[in-house]
């Protein structure tokens, strides 16, 4: 039986067209699923939107709209990109649905019931924009939200609230009994010192002074507190207490299934404090992970729609092509800590690995087999001398750190190995020197091993990148033409090749001109945001 592999991104809030800091946490899980489901896994991909709260109301009331007409038209856009990148989810949760506000309805049920939550007065510094209550100490004598640095309200209302203290123990021990529960696990010093050591405050769990939530059943006049209703969502998408679980059952309740969730670093309280609670008091198991990745900074900081320097996917994968979007995402920015967005990296990035290292070798190498062998690449069985054997062993390695790396989701390691490989496999060609091979009829079985070996990484390189290369990496086997048995994970146990014929195609990657195309995006990221989302 396969191992099962459940993955998530945040739900979304609707509240403008998603930029490229959104869309960076989709094509990570993304590539981590395919990549997971590429090493035999069965795996579920959830992403989704958080659709209720006061900012939503407040903003479909500025347009016009009603709430749900406002989340409607907005989940079209998030649906359209996600189409673009070519995300690849099972599931697409809106808290709005049916589906969820059971589960939600019935988890408060249950917290009632077995006395978690309680009835009691708020008081306290609201942030609308974070949705997030603050304390005194918190605010500061400013008054701003330590988050967004937005200015906060002070509020008083009748509540409800779920008792922390009670499950504390439990987080404690998870926390020491997993301690990769939160990856980096510098984020977990943080979360300890900053929120749990100052004195956890019962959480506040439902809201009054407005209506777009999920009414709490048994007292209609509060509504669930958006992140409440919003962490359900990993639970309420598998069909947790609803009539289908089967899901649930297959990838929440069996041990042999792994959980991940993958957040911001601005988020990683609610899942790593309260979200573990909730399942506690609700006699669910914790994930196993919950990963949290880097932001995507600009030169002025974190790229955010109310900094106005966002930069938007759709004219980059229009310009460059998804899978060159996709592999900047997962090679430039190193998995779990921030990264850059500038127009220089971006271009440097694509030439250098996709121009150069990946789609230069193989422009190469298939001339090169067409020019000696008429196209004609005989079976590569062994190694010939010491260069193939160090190409053969670098390959082996690759393949075996690969595993490793997506396993313990050290995504950009995992892609920039394969990256050395080819780096290597290029240094190779230098080595063997085949156009000097080619002059002497006395070294054909080097000259056929030569190109071999390069056929042999090249391979290696299209299986482990077909994650990222939604596109590319097909053309790349039908150049190699390659045997589909041969496109596998498992087939690369025999990293050797039999007799293949080879075809010279289009260039994978066409090198860049630096200067033109570094202008290009120095335009578009200038440009208004309503052109350059459209
Ligand atoms: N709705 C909540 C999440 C609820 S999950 C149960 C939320 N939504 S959000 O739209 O504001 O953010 C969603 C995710 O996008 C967060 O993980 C956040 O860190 C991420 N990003 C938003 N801007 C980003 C960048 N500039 N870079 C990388 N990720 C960014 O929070």
């Amino acid at each position: 039986m396969s191992k099962k592999f459940y993955i998530t991104t945040p739900i979304y809030y609707p509240s403008a067209s998603p930029h490229l800091g959104h869309a960076y946490c989709s094509v990570m899980a993304d590539i981590i699923r395919r990549s997971k489901a590429l090493m035999g896994y069965e795996t579920y991909f959830l992403t989704g939107l958080d659709e209720h709260g006061e900012k939503i109301e407040k903003n479909a009331e500025s347009k016009g709209m009603t709430p749900q007409e406002f989340v409607d038209g907005v989940a079209e856009k998030f649906l359209a990109l996600w189409k673009l990148l070519g995300i690849t989810n099972d599931d697409f949760i809106r808290t709005t649905q049916p589906r969820h506000v059971s589960t939600v309805q019935k988890v408060f049920s249950r917290f009632l019931k077995e006395g978690d939550v309680y009835l009691s007065k708020y008081k306290g510094w609201y942030c609308v924009h974070e949705e997030t209550f603050w304390t005194e100490t918190q605010v500061g004598k400013e008054h701003v939200c330590p988050e967004c640095g937005r200015p906060v309200e002070e509020k008083e209302e009748e509540a409800y609230f779920f008792s922390c203290g009670k499950h504390l123990p439990a987080l404690l021990k998870l926390f020491e009994e997993n301690p990769l529960f939160i990856t980096p696990t510098g984020r977990k010093t943080e979360m300890i010192n900053n929120f749990i050591a100052p004195g956890l405050n019962d959480l506040c769990v439902t809201r009054t002074t407005f209506r777009w939530g999920i009414p709490v059943k048994e007292d209609q006049k509060h509504v669930v507190y958006v992140w409440l209703d919003a962490l359900l969502n990993y639970v309420s998408a598998l069909g947790y207490l609803q009539e289908d679980d089967s899901l649930f059952q297959k990838f929440w309740q069996d041990p042999d299934s792994e959980i991940v969730h993958l957040v911001g670093a601005d988020i990683t309280r609610f899942h790593t404090i309260y979200w573990p609670m909730f399942l506690e008091s609700l006699g669910l198991r914790a994930p196993d992970r919950i990963f949290v990745h880097g932001l995507m900074m600009m030169k002025d900081g974190k790229m955010s729609k109310s900094k106005g320097n966002v930069v938007y996917a759709e004219p980059l994968v229009e310009r460059y092509g998804v899978d060159a979007v996709r592999y900047y995402l997962a090679s430039e920015i190193v998995f779990g800590t921030d990264g850059q967005f500038t127009p220089e990296l971006f271009v440097d990035r694509l030439n250098a690995d996709l121009a150069n290292n990946l789609g230069n070798l193989l422009n190469r190498t298939v001339s090169m087999i067409g020019k000696y062998f008429g196209g004609d690449l005989p079976e590569t069985k062994a190694d010939l001398d010491e260069e193939d054997r160090k190409l053969s062993e670098a390959i082996r390695e690759c393949v075996r750190s690969y595993g490793e790396n997506v396993d313990s989701l050290k995504v950009t390691e995992a892609y920039r190995g394969i990256m050395d490989v080819l780096s290597m496999a290029n240094k190779y060609i230098d080595t063997k020197a085949p156009w000097a091979l080619a002059k002497d009829p006395g070294k054909r079985d080097e000259l056929a091993s030569t190109m071999g070996h390069l056929a042999m990484a090249l391979r290696m390189a299209g299986v482990l990148l077909s994650p990222i290369l939604i596109t590319k990496a097909g053309s790349l086997f039908e150049q190699l033409g390659l045997p589909s048995g041969l496109q596998t994970f498992a087939s690369l146990e025999d990293i050797y090749l039999p007799a293949l014929r080879v075809e010279k195609g289009a260039p994978l990657f066409p090198r860049l001109d630096v200067q033109q195309e570094t202008e290009w995006l120095k335009a578009v990221m200038a440009a208004p945001k309503e052109k350059a989302a459209a």
